[in-house]
């Protein structure tokens, strides 16, 4: 396992869109767990895109708290109602603003294993997986948030 170097503000990667994974190997276990790693290596960090990482590839890692999740290509599949919440970004440290999120998603995507699997999240979850989802397409939430704060 590795820490990997987390990319902020202007870095360019950020706002590039991430590529289809077409085999979800070795190479893609390791680095979706060097994700998890850092990402548990940080204050408050509840998901990471690979392009966060310096990686144009559509990887995701999630951890709430009650268990880590691993999302190869993930697609929203189905979305209801809507929230408006504030959220941060291990990109942009420091800034909070509101996004208008679906209240409820469903996302189907390969596991680590390769195996599709589907998804459901309300609320938090449905907001963080929008937000990771959005990173693979190039898209932060400073860019369409509301009310954005520094603190
Ligand atoms: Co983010």
């Amino acid at each position: 396992m590795a820490l990997l170097k987390i990319r902020t503000f202007k870095d360019a990667i950020l706002r590039k869109k991430c590529k289809q994974v077409t085999a979800v190997d070795d190479k893609v276990r390791v680095l979706l767990n060097d994700m998890v790693e850092t990402m548990h290596n940080t204050q408050n960090g509840a998901g990471l895109a690979a392009c966060q990482v310096g990686i144009l590839r559509r990887l995701v890692v999630i951890d709430l708290g009650d268990g880590v999740i691993k999302l190869v290509n993930p697609k929203i599949i189905y979305s209801e109602g809507e929230q408006f919440e504030f959220e941060g970004c291990l990109s942009f440290p420091g800034i909070w603003g509101r996004v208008h999120r679906p209240e409820k998603v469903i996302v189907s995507a390969l596991n680590e294993n390769g195996d599709e699997i589907t998804i459901q999240g309300a609320g938090f979850m449905a907001k963080c997986l929008c937000h990771e989802i959005d990173h693979l397409d190039g898209i932060v939430f400073v860019d369409v948030a509301s009310e954005l704060i520094k603190n």
